[in-house]
């Protein structure tokens, strides 16, 4: 099918680190696979179907959290940073988990939580204790505003005040997001020496890597001051997003703060931390730190999961991320979906569901795939009287608030729940409506699944290492609804056409031989780009 590429692959990938030529596959770990009939899914149940994984072709699993939790944001709020939570298992099965990833060469990140821990955590009792307590200071607390209210208006991400009075001492203590989540004081040297040693206490059993929960939020304005009101908020959109956030976001000292984690990382070989940001690029790229002060290896870039779906803006927000990047001497990466985001295929709708993993798939970058997409599950609607997710029990008139949709249970076979938990179990969310046709065992032996062709596009990457390493460069074409892109290197050249439209576009010009189609064939590469196709030539 495709000739046999230019380039020996590991000339090529030979300089890239794994976390730069491989691709991350996250998984929130209560859906994945339940081995214990409990309706959540377990360390167990995921060591399980690491095969599975491997099958995929990526390079690295990703837990979302599995540590010591009351589970008030199932797993964010961690009671100990250093233990398994029983719900998802033991230390020994995690390290059998490691284990075997690692046997079947691929990596494992944990999803560390340095913002906040649960209010649950011996920190925090201690803390609450008394105001002279050594741990007082590991939070952050302030005297009421004068009419006895909340010291300012800050806002949790979850809706209402981000400050919680505790009575016992009359003073108010900071939450960014629940009250059960009590902001750490990473002023704190303290605060900052504990947490580090959590990383080396994960690395030293082995662990890879890092996502880092909201890590751009680590430190506040001191002066506490109130925040502007946001002039675009409108009725319907979440709470939080009536403030601008000036002095509880992207602080000069979180900048600090991520640059001392670097160097703990950096006291192991070849770890990586990916953080979650939610900015503009230009505070976005930053992140990556400069060659003498290293900061995250990957600022997550959710830009996609943002931008409109067209070819336009994608191109343009490609183009400037790209040069950007190059600029800046940081490695690009893409996300399409996560625990927090309504699945992809639901928002840019099923015609250009393939447009959309090709376009993950074949950018520049480190390309993050959410358990589940690679089959194109889907939202699952989930009435308000069934909804779980605290983010949407608070906010009953944000519509698209609860993350419920998006953390269904993955979709193994026909048959009692899918294959997730066994017969008679009720799962802790609802199995999606179409689990019986859209599942791994379906899709496992039909060439043109939706499964097969993520597969595809993943031995592409194998098979032509100019998409890992390989430049990238925007074409001109005469259609809006077009967006085509150059991968070149050492002499090899892909080219990826990808239309965002409905309509049949000739791109005459563009020659070479077809290695992938998302309709399933190889057609002649000079003939029409077909509605909603996503087409790979190697010229
Ligand atoms: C991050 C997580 C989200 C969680 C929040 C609080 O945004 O991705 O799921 O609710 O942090 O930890």
């Amino acid at each position: 099918m495709t000739q046999a590429p230019q380039v020996d692959a590991a000339t090529l990938t030979g300089e890239l680190k794994w976390w730069q030529h491989g691709i991350i596959y996250q998984i929130y770990p209560r859906s994945y696979q339940d081995s214990n009939g409990d309706g959540v899914g377990d360390l167990p149940g995921i060591t399980a179907r690491l095969p599975y994984i491997a099958s995929l072709g990526v390079e690295a699993v990703w837990l979302s959290p599995i540590f010591k939790s009351p589970m008030r944001d199932f797993g964010y709020d961690v009671a100990d940073y250093c233990d398994i939570d029983p719900l998802f298992g033991t230390l020994e099965q995690f390290d059998t988990l490691v284990a075997e990833a690692h046997r079947l060469g691929m990596k494992i990140m944990l999803d560390y939580v340095p913002n906040h821990s649960s209010s649950d955590h011996a920190w925090f009792q201690e803390a609450i204790s008394s105001t002279d307590n050594p741990k007082r200071d590991w939070y952050v607390w302030q005297n009421p505003a004068p009419d006895g209210g909340p010291p300012n208006n800050w806002k949790s991400f979850f809706a209402g005040p981000a400050w919680t009075l505790d009575a016992a001492s009359g003073q108010y203590y900071l939450h960014q997001f629940l009250p059960s989540q009590p902001d750490l004081n990473w002023r704190n040297p303290d605060v900052r020496a504990a947490m580090f040693d959590v990383l080396r206490f994960w690395m030293r059993r082995g662990v890879d890597g890092f996502r880092v929960d909201v890590i751009w939020l680590l430190a506040e304005d001191e002066r506490y001051l109130d925040e502007p009101e946001n002039p675009h908020w409108q009725p319907g959109q979440p709470d939080h997003w009536r403030l601008e956030h000036p002095y509880t976001q992207d602080q000069p000292e979180t900048h600090e703060y991520i640059r001392e984690m670097r160097r703990v990382l950096d006291e192991f070989d070849d770890r990586m931390m990916v953080g979650e940001i939610y900015l503009p690029l230009e505070r976005l790229l930053p992140y990556s730190g400069t060659p003498d002060a290293q900061m995250v290896h990957l600022p997550f870039n959710f830009h996609l999961i943002l931008l409109p779906w067209t070819a336009n803006e994608v191109r343009a927000f490609a183009d400037s991320y790209d040069a950007a990047s190059t600029l800046a001497g940081a490695w690009p990466n893409w996300v399409l979906g996560n625990h927090d985001q309504h699945r992809f295929k639901s928002r840019v709708g099923a015609a250009q569901y393939r447009v959309a993993q090709t376009l993950l798939l074949t950018l520049r970058g480190t390309p993050t795939v959410y358990y589940g997409d690679e089959l194109g599950m889907e939202n699952v609607a989930i009435p308000f009287e069934q909804m779980v997710d605290p983010a949407g029990l608070q906010q009953p008139d944000v519509p698209s608030a609860s993350r419920d949709p998006e953390r269904t249970p993955m979709q193994w076979e026909a048959g009692p729940n899918a294959g997730f938990a066994p017969a008679g179990v009720t799962p802790w969310l609802p199995l999606a409506p179409d689990a019986d046709t859209v599942n791994v065992q379906a899709q496992q032996d039909d060439p043109h699944s939706d499964l097969n062709y993520f597969r595809a596009l993943t031995k592409l990457r194998r098979d032509y290492p100019v998409l890992l390493g390989g430049d990238y460069r925007s074409l001109d074409t005469d259609h809006s609804d077009v967006f085509a892109f150059e991968r070149t290197q050492g002499g090899q050249r892909l080219t990826v056409l990808l239309n965002f439209g409905a309509e049949t576009r000739d791109l005459s010009g563009i020659s070479g031989q077809t290695v992938l189609s998302s309709l399933n064939d190889l057609p002649d590469s000079t003939s029409a780009l077909r509605p909603n196709e996503a087409r790979i030539i190697l010229n």
